[in-house]
């Protein structure tokens, strides 16, 4: 008797358990996404935004640790990860600058990572895009200085306009839009804000004609180490040999509340989250939100470095990143990272072009047209490139004008870039196209339930060549701080390697 009921009990708790928890599908898990769930999510995030006079997430602000603190809950509330929240500090730069010339209060922008200062001085344009020391002038030296962006970093310009002894210097755009640069972090630098293309055109042909013009800046650079967290959220269940890992990041920049960049990734990756809870897997699979990515990846990057340091064989079971920064634009196109490096000749690791056919399959599957875009490692997933794990993910648009192709494919009005509203005040809940971030996040649920399920569509990892690993990082950075066409892209990854 007593035998059998131990049986029966055993049985009924298996059977219970596998009533509740089935193994995950696609179908079933695309079928959990819910976009009443996807607008309330994003609503919370602007809530945190907005309690506070700042209005923005940026990483180390209340409202970013209220985001930090929110996934945190939610995922352990689900019984069905074990979370970490992984602590780190970062240097973060803000402030405020003021440029008049010849007493006319003039369009600035604060660079990041600047030096503060103060300079009167004459203003002198140097030659070219000043990425060489022979395209200062001896002018230069006591001057401010006013530079093109374009064909290098804006540190390689600050470096030179310092080692000419100039005062300051001012970056004007090569495209239309605002000009929000970085030094990629502290080095030999001068005081430096960046204005509009308009504004720089104007004062160089004022220069060219000969009027003189006196230029005063004032930089007050808030400078500060600030403790930051990842939330990293792991299945319990599932082989712990064998992971998925996807992510997203949870910071905005200063201007706005980030709902788009990068609210929509983060929303979509955490309803995917809780929807997983419902089913069992055979694969780990490993939620990350990073933060601090609008400063230079700087989340992401310290949790691959910290684990390549000191427990490089935990990378080497991560068979695959996801990685989904912006993925409801307002004028939206679905592009897919180039992993196969067809269209941009930026290959990534052994896997990233079966990654890139299963998401072009989803979309093909879905009715959608998809286009490529660049797989320079300008988002979060730029780290897992640099040590050779497969890697892939999607992207809706940023800055760029979306072409009449484009508009002909994903509709949208003239002229108009994917998002208007990126790294703007306006990148708020009423400028997401709702109908790409709930395909988005079913895509990503699909993502999931297929490599949960089984790794066997991806080729097994090569040995990582640190020669190889190597190079590709010097092309894919040389790609994204050497673009001629002067657009540049979506983070401020970007940034830092900016034309
Ligand atoms: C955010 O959290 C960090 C770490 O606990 C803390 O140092 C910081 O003061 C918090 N930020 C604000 C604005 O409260
Ligand atoms: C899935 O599981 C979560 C708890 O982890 C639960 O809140 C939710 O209601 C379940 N069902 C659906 C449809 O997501
Ligand atoms: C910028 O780089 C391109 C391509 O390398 C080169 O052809 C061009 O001359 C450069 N322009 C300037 C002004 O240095
Ligand atoms: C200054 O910036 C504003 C907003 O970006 C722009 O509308 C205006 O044209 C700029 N001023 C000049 C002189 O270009
Ligand atoms: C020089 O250019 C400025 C700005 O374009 C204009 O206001 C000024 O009249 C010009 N001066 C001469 C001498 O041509
Ligand atoms: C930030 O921390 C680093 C390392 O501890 C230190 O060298 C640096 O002076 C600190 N910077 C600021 C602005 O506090
Ligand atoms: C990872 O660690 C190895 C061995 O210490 C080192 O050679 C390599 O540069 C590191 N890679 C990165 C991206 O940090
Ligand atoms: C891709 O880039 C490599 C390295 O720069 C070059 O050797 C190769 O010819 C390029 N391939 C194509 C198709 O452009
Ligand atoms: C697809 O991407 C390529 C490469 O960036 C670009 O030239 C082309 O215009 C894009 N097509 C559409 C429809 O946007
Ligand atoms: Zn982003």
């Amino acid at each position: 008797m007593k035998f059998a009921y131990i049986i029966l009990t055993l049985a009924c708790a298996a059977c219970a358990s596998a009533q509740s928890f089935p193994p995950v599908t696609s179908e079933a898990l695309q079928a959990l996404i819910d976009l009443d769930e996807l607008r309330g999510g994003a609503q919370q995030l602007q809530d945190f935004a907005y309690a506070y006079p700042d209005r923005n997430r940026v990483f180390g602000s209340s409202a970013h640790n209220d985001t930090v603190n929110f996934l945190a809950e939610v995922l352990r509330s689900t019984g069905f990860y074990n979370v970490e929240v992984q602590p780190f500090v970062e240097l973060y730069s803000g402030g405020d600058s003021a440029l008049t010339i010849n007493g006319v209060p003039t369009n600035n922008t604060l660079f990041t990572y600047t030096p503060s200062g103060t300079a009167t001085a004459p203003l002198v344009a140097v030659s070219n895009l000043g990425c060489a020391t022979s395209d200062y002038p001896p002018q230069a030296t006591g001057a401010i200085v006013l530079i093109s962006r374009g064909n290098c970093t804006f540190a390689q310009k600050v470096t030179n306009a310092a080692a000419a002894r100039a005062l300051a210097a001012i970056v004007y755009n090569n495209i239309e839009g605002t000009i929000a640069g970085t030094l990629g972090g502290l080095g030999e630098y001068v005081p430096t804000v960046g204005t509009d293309l308009a504004t720089g055109k104007s004062l160089l042909a004022s220069l060219q004609n000969g009027t003189n013009l006196i230029a005063t800046l004032e930089v007050n650079s808030v400078l500060e180490n600030r403790t930051t967290f990842n939330v990293i959220a792991e299945t319990k269940s599932g082989n712990h040999d064998s992971v998925l890992a996807l992510g997203a990041h949870t910071d905005s920049v200063e201007a706005g509340p980030g709902i788009n960049d990068d609210g929509s990734g983060t929303i979509g990756l955490l309803n995917v989250a809780i929807a997983l809870s419902n089913f069992t897997v055979t694969n780990a699979v490993r939620f990350c939100f990073w933060s601090a990515e609008e400063f230079g990846l700087l989340g992401s990057t310290y949790y691959v470095t910290t684990l390549n340091e000191t427990a490089p064989q935990e990378l080497a079971k991560i068979r695959a990143y996801l990685n989904f920064d912006m993925i409801a634009s307002p004028h939206y196109a679905y592009m897919i990272y180039d992993g196969d490096g067809s269209a941009f000749n930026l290959t990534g690791p052994a896997g990233s072009a079966e990654i890139e056919s299963m998401f072009e399959d989803y979309y093909t599957a879905a009715g959608k047209t998809f286009n490529a875009t660049a797989f320079d490692g300008r988002s979060d997933y730029g780290p897992f490139l640099d040590v050779g794990i497969a890697a892939g993910g999607i992207f809706t648009g940023a800055e760029e004008i979306k072409t009449d192709e484009g508009q002909d494919i994903w509709g949208g009005e003239e002229e108009i870039a994917y998002d208007v509203n990126y790294h703007q005040a306006g990148d708020n809940i009423f400028n997401l196209a709702l109908d790409a971030f709930l395909l988005n996040t079913k895509l990503i649920a699909h993502s999931v339930a297929t490599y949960a399920t089984t790794f066997d569509s991806l080729p097994l990892p090569a040995s990582l060549s640190r020669r190889h690993a190597r190079e590709m990082k010097m092309r894919r950075d040389s790609y994204a701080g050497a673009d001629i066409h002067g657009h540049f892209h979506h983070h401020c990854g970007t940034e830092d390697a900016e034309l």
